[in-house]
């Protein structure tokens, strides 16, 4: 395609392919546990609302959210019968959010239980919470040992009712680590403490991605998984990723606007970190780190153009990048080029790309999404959109002139007749 109207740069979002990987992962579970989706910090950047609606559509059995405000989020904007679990928790003064929008809340200090009792008592209801142990991660959660002490404090909340053990681990990516097995040691005794209680247990949790994949014994009630739906490897090897036949959900894009040929010995963008070795031909691609794609990427990117993997050559700047074409192949300007996500038979991988700007899949979306803005993938989509309405309006009205000319000469005709 030689001319768009797309913006510079852009991410697009692929429901079909977060259908493929929630089949996959769903096929890896036995049939008694159900997925809670992972989509906290907006289904890490993906969008919450819309990924959460197409999981919701192919039927997961619950979402994860970060905090209160997300959960309103997918129970105002989604039409979702399933448990939304607030894994950060609520604040004491979202106690009544948490009931009034069926949030399941993810509990670890007293003074929101008691806030989340109080308010179960003024409502004459009870509320079910999950209770987040500390088993090893040195994050979140009641450490394991001070389990029995936490469960004494919360006997006398008789509305508060903990249906699930929650716990996550820490090294779950590294399957042959022995610290996993301390954390299941921990986790299970956990399970048993909190069951003396009476309560019965229903909601149990532990698994992520790679967790789910690596440690099938852990998979409960429910697994946890995020990365693997958007399209991430669980344990950060994108050949995993491709032998396991997970689709990237996300794909960062964006379009030619020169074409040049440099004579050799030239310097290449700022610091002249690249020369030319004899005269090359390169496209310019208006995405930077502006749009999240990494500084890091300088002379280490790859960038598929054509369906060619090429090279980003000298520093990746605000707005530009530089990438080296093959001599031979057959491109121009306004020709689409991807910079992650899949172009013909080829695919760059949101783990390769994070390796490569030396971080990891999950913080690479993040950023893209918040730096290559929700703003352009809207517009993007709206664009879309006002393209289908103008066409149907088009229709429309064509569709009513052709029936008010068929009616006047109908009329007409039969005044005659
Ligand atoms: C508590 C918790 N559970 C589950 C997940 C999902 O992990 P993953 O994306 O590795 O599947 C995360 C992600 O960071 C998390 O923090």
């Amino acid at each position: 395609m030689k001319t768009y109207s797309a913006p510079p740069a852009w991410v697009e979002i692929d429901r079909a392919a977060l259908g493929v990987n929630l089949s996959l992962v769903a096929g890896e579970l036995p049939l008694s546990a159900k997925i809670m989706a992972v989509v906290k910090a907006d289904a890490y950047g993906h969008g919450l609302v819309p990924i959460a609606r197409e999981l919701v559509r192919r039927k997961v059995g619950a979402l994860a959210v970060n905090s209160v405000a997300e959960g309103l989020q997918v129970r105002r904007q989604v039409n979702a019968s399933v448990p939304v679990v607030v894994l950060l928790g609520p604040r004491e003064e979202e106690a009544g959010a948490c009931l009034d929008f069926h949030l399941t809340p993810v509990i670890y200090s007293l003074p929101v239980a008691r806030a989340l009792a109080r308010e179960a008592g003024k409502r004459k209801t009870t509320v079910r919470a999950h209770l987040k142990v500390d088993t090893g991660m040195g994050r979140l959660g009641v450490i394991w040992s001070d389990l029995p002490d936490f469960l004494q404090s919360l006997s006398p909340l008789k509305r508060l009712h903990v249906t699930g053990v929650v716990s996550h681990l820490a090294r779950a990516d590294e399957p042959g680590e022995s610290y996993n097995r301390l954390q299941w040691r921990r986790y299970r005794q956990a399970m048993e403490v909190v069951a003396e209680t009476g309560r019965p247990l229903t909601e149990n949790h532990l698994a992520n991605s790679a967790a789910a994949f690596f440690r099938p014994e852990t998979h409960l009630h429910f697994i946890r998984p995020g990365i693997m739906l958007y399209g991430g490897s669980p344990s950060g090897d994108p050949e995993l990723t491709r032998n396991l036949g997970l689709r990237p959900v996300m794909s960062l894009k964006s379009r030619i606007i020169q074409i040049k040929t440099l004579p050799a010995r030239s310097a290449v963008s700022y610091g002249g970190t690249y020369r030319t070795s004899r005269a090359e031909r390169v496209a310019l691609l208006p995405v930077g780190y502006a749009n999240g794609y990494s500084r890091h990427l300088s002379n280490r990117g790859q960038v598929l153009i054509g369906g060619r993997l090429l090279p980003v050559i000298g520093r990746v700047c605000m707005s530009l990048i530089i990438v080296r074409l093959d001599d031979r192949m057959d491109c121009a300007v306004g020709d689409e080029a991807v910079l992650l996500g899949s172009q013909g038979d080829q695919t760059i991988y949101g783990d390769t790309l994070a390796a490569q700007a030396g971080t990891i899949a999950y913080e690479l979306f993040c950023l893209l999404e918040h730096r290559t803005s929700n703003i352009e993938l809207e517009r993007h989509d709206l664009w879309r959109q006002q393209s289908f309405f103008c066409f149907l309006s088009a229709v429309w009205i064509l569709a009513t002139k052709i029936l008010i000319n068929s009616s006047v000469s109908f009329r007409i005709g039969s005044n005659k007749s």
